[in-house]
């Protein structure tokens, strides 16, 4: 790409940035999400960084100005009130001073801390400012393994499909099943008043959504009993992984900083975390699959949550049977990486996380793997990356197979991955 063209693409996605820019935060997208989303932010912080560094912190800080009291940080807060989506606070109702959802999403915030910190041309305020969160995020990191590892197996189990950030995965079909749909209040959605319907979750799915939430509720949200009253336990391996690269990333911050305790911790998660994801691993599907806690088995859905674990630093030949998945998929669908395998009867390339691409997604499995030698298939995921802008603009999300630009538009995050590959391509 010529310099011009790469300056002009850059100038757009801050133009998205800045108009979903609340001040102290970022929403997602106009209309659709109108609140800050946990992961959303943290990477959204990079493409931040990119024009204002202290903004950047100032993205997560929020954030984490939102933490619960027992370390959980949810995977929405709602600043200011907005009737445009469902459930709202008054479906939550978790008690918080300022309302927030009652669940979580992947723990990106320690990986984008160190990331942040690493770039930063002001390194006294980068130290200034992650020395105040390695605590939170370290406390974070804790509340996982306390509370969704209770028999310390090394593996954290998500307990409702919105807190793998991947909602609507074939991944959860099976394990939904044993979610009631009976006693669901009635309700009206919002996001199909946004987007097509053919696009988003099924009328069904969302009442065993919604029954999850109303369950936890019931339960007063103590995260010490909702794991194990959940009738929905999946170990998710991008979950997962995500969670060890960011122990790892924050231990190394915390060395540099000198907080070795912290360090230590994390340290030792990644390390405990990283043994434990050898049960997930499929040699059939050349990639981890997602576990079913409840009944004890692997789930056979080959989704982009098994490739994601490239994030990680698995074992080498691990990375190199991921690397050579994702390019049996390129062979597939014209774009990398669908969320789903486009040769299982299951996948849909439209409907959200059942198919389509996300750059999100790209992100982390390209940098994974070219930290990993792979820079080829790294550069292949970065191309389709890049090609989905230019083509069809700052999407929620795109057809893989045809390129066409799903869900909402202008959509914050992946204006900010989209400086993220022009920076590393460059
Ligand atoms: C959808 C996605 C989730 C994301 C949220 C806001 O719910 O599945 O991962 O955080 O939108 O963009």
């Amino acid at each position: 790409m010529t310099v011009s063209a790469t300056s002009d693409i850059i100038a757009r996605a801050v133009e998205v940035l800045r108009e979903n820019d609340q001040g102290a935060y970022t929403i997602p997208t106009k209309g659709l999400y109108p609140f800050q989303w946990n992961w959303d932010s943290c990477l959204t912080a990079l493409g931040l960084a990119h024009y204002d560094e202290a903004r950047a912190w100032t993205e997560i800080e929020t954030l984490f100005a939102h933490q619960w009291p027992d370390g959980m940080v949810p995977h929405i807060v709602f600043h200011v009130w907005n009737d445009g989506y469902f459930p709202g606070p008054e479906v939550w109702r978790t008690g918080r001073p300022t309302a927030t959802s009652g669940i979580t999403q992947p723990a990106v915030a320690g990986f984008a801390a160190r990331r942040l910190f690493d770039r930063a041309n002001d390194k006294k305020l980068a130290a200034e400012r992650a020395r105040a969160l390695l605590p939170k995020i370290d406390a974070w990191h804790r509340w996982f393994y306390e509370n969704r590892d209770p028999k310390g197996e090394g593996l954290v189990a998500i307990i409702h499909p919105w807190e793998s950030g991947r909602d609507n995965s074939i991944d959860w079909d099976d394990a939904f099943e044993r979610v009631p749909t009976e006693g669901v209040e009635p309700y009206t959605r919002r996001d199909t008043l946004h987007a097509d319907p053919a696009h988003r979750p099924t009328r069904e799915q969302y009442d065993r959504y919604i029954w999850l939430v109303q369950h936890f509720r019931g339960l007063g949200w103590d995260n010490a009993r909702l794991h194990n009253a959940s009738p929905f336990q999946v170990v998710d391996p991008g979950f997962n992984a995500i969670l060890i690269r960011a122990a790892a990333d924050l231990a190394d911050l915390a060395e540099t900083l000198g907080e070795t305790e912290i360090a230590a911790a994390n340290r030792a998660r990644a390390k405990k975390g990283l043994v434990a994801m050898e049960r997930l691993w499929s040699d059939v599907h050349g990639q981890y699959l997602c576990l079913d806690r409840i009944t004890g088995e692997l789930i056979d859905s080959a989704s982009v949550g098994g490739i994601l674990p490239a994030f990680a630093a698995i074992p080498k030949p691990r990375a190199a049977a991921i690397a050579a998945t994702v390019e049996r998929l390129a062979g597939k669908a014209r774009y990398v990486v669908p969320s789903h395998d486009p040769g299982d009867p299951r996948f849909d390339a439209k409907r959200y996380w059942r198919g389509p691409v996300w750059l999100v997604v790209n992100y982390m499995i390209s940098d994974g793997l070219a930290a990993a030698g792979h820079g080829k298939v790294a550069q292949r995921i970065t191309q389709s990356s890049l090609d989905l802008i230019r083509e069809s603009g700052f999407a929620e999300y795109y057809d893989p197979l045809t390129g066409e630009p799903l869900g909402g538009g202008r959509f914050t995050w992946t204006a900010a991955m989209v400086i993220e590959f022009l920076r590393n391509a460059s």
